[in-house]
């Protein structure tokens, strides 16, 4: 069974018990009032006869209607008069009897000084004998009879029954309470059953034509429900999920593309060195070398190139344990400016074979301490001073290391005057297999996995690197790595 038709059986079902319940307070309500439920049906009967008076009431009336028609006279008998009074007053009602202007009999109910004067006229005819009258705020019920005592002179008899004003209007108005309070109820429930679905169904259809959207696979689409209630908050999680796929979607598209990148790459890379080494041994088996001078050069050739594969080879091999995040790192507290100064011994003697000066700039006092991966940081270090060898091509060759360091971070520089790196390469060199035209085409262009690597193992410590070059001026390649202090290493220690 759907929400909708659920609720619609739950409002109906509380409009029913409503309207049994009102039924039921209004026939227990009756019940304490008259005695039994017979008199609410009398009200109704007596009223709509325009009968003022009650069914005894009414009895006692004709019977002195039919004495005023026999034995008008007798009417003049104030023990008989009283005697029908008191019968009457059983019935809430009293008697009234004139003759002329003068008031035969009153009953001791009314206490009502205005009475007289609120009678209606003789009317001999009598044509309305039923109706009432009210002074001031009361109001009167009667019946009537005209007639005339035997000497000639007018009289009237009058049954009078005092009601509420009130009661008269309910009494009259009461079908069409009823009716209305009925007809609220059925439209305020038809409102409130229109709300709520409009509320809470109409969202939910909406939901369900969004989720059969993304079932379908087109996630770029908005979802709009701005409500505040649960529906808005599930709406609220819907669209997370919808953003979430959608970035999943894209991740994985980017990683098939960027997949299928790298195996051309590989197999592009591999396959040079690969073909040279086939060329230089079916030379060797052809008999092109034929003097032990060109054997030799043969295969010194064909070992620098298994040697430039083994590189790739590990270099890609490095690569993808870093960019899955299967590379162990082994961090330790180390002196940077000690380690800056090894390497520096270490790059000296290639360095000084290049001709290339080296300026070591420390703008730091003290040790300026780090949590590295020394191996990996030695890495890092090597490719970036492969480059500056690699694409240096000014006559007067420098290379620069500054190490600066602040409370929190150490940057270190490395500045070559080499050939640069064009503004439209620079933001790309971090990239795997990313190699600027320039040394794609000289013959020192590598597989470009170099800074790919750096990048990976410097953002692996929580650090950061980039590069600023200027073409044909020189390169700096930035690495800055969070620096430790000595309370931390204390407390590492301890
Ligand atoms: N110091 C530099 N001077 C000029 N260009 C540089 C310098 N360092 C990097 N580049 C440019 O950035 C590119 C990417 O460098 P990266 O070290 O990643 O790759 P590679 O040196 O080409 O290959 P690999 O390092 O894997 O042998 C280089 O190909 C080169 O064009
Ligand atoms: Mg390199």
């Amino acid at each position: 069974m759907s929400i909708r038709i659920k609720m619609l059986l739950s409002f109906t079902g509380m409009l029913v018990i409503s309207l049994l319940f009102i039924l039921l307070t209004a026939s227990l309500y009756t019940i304490a009032a008259t005695g039994d439920l017979q008199s609410f049906r009398d009200i109704y009967k007596v009223h709509y006869q325009i009968n003022p008076l009650t069914e005894q009431g009414e009895a006692i009336f004709q019977e002195m209607k039919f004495l005023a028609k026999t034995d008008p006279d007798g009417l003049q008998d104030k023990v008989l008069l009283r005697e029908y009074d008191m019968k009457l007053r059983a019935e809430k009602s009293g008697l009234y009897v004139r003759r002329e202007s003068d008031q035969i009999f009153e009953s001791l109910t009314f206490h009502q000084p205005e009475l007289k004067q609120a009678l209606p006229a003789y009317d001999l005819n009598n044509n309305q004998i039923r109706s009432t009258f009210n002074i001031s705020e009361r109001f009167y019920a009667y019946a009537k009879f005209d007639f005339r005592y035997t000497d000639g002179e007018r009289g009237s008899i009058f049954v009078i029954r005092e009601k509420s004003p009130f009661a008269e209007l309910t009494r009259k108005l009461l079908p069409v309470m009823s009716f209305l309070l009925i007809a609220v109820l059925i439209i305020a429930n038809l409102l409130l059953y229109r709300w709520i679905t409009r509320s809470f169904i109409k969202p939910l259809h909406q939901l369900r034509s969004y989720a059969e959207q993304i079932k379908a696979g087109n996630l770029a689409f908005e979802l709009q429900l701005s409500t505040n209630d649960e529906v808005g908050q599930l709406n609220e999680a819907f669209e997370s999920m919808r953003k979430q796929l959608q970035r999943s979607n894209e991740l994985r598209q980017q990683d098939e593309v960027s997949r299928k990148e790298l195996i051309s790459n590989i197999s592009h890379d591999l396959r040079t060195p690969l073909t040279n080494i086939k060329g230089y041994i079916e030379g060797i088996r052809d008999g092109v070398a034929n003097t032990p001078e060109k054997m030799d050069s043969y295969v010194n050739i064909i070992h620098a190139k298994a040697v430039s594969m083994d590189k790739l080879v590990d270099e890609l091999f490095l690569y993808s344990k870093l960019d899955l995040n299967q590379e162990p790192f082994l961090f330790k507290t180390v002196d940077i400016v000690d380690f800056l100064e090894d390497s520096i011994e270490e790059l000296k003697y290639d360095l000084d074979d290049k001709g290339i000066e080296l300026d070591w700039d420390k703008q730091t006092s003290g040790p300026v301490l780090a949590s590295v991966d020394l191996d990996k940081l030695k890495r890092t270090v090597v490719n970036i001073v492969d480059n500056a060898l690699k694409y240096m091509d000014n006559a007067r060759k420098r290379f620069g290391i500054t190490l600066q360091a602040d409370q929190e971070w150490i940057t270190i520089a490395f500045k070559d005057n080499g050939s640069g790196i064009s503004e439209e390469a620079l933001p790309h060199i971090f990239e795997r297999f990313y190699r600027a035209e320039r040394s794609r085409n000289s013959s020192a262009g590598g597989s470009g996995l170099g800074l790919a690597i750096a990048r990976q193992i410097i953002e692996a410590h929580g650090g950061s690197i980039w590069a600023e070059s200027i073409p044909d001026a020189g390169t700096t390649i930035y690495i800055r790595l969070q620096r430790q202090t000595n309370e931390e290493t204390e407390n590492g220690n301890g």
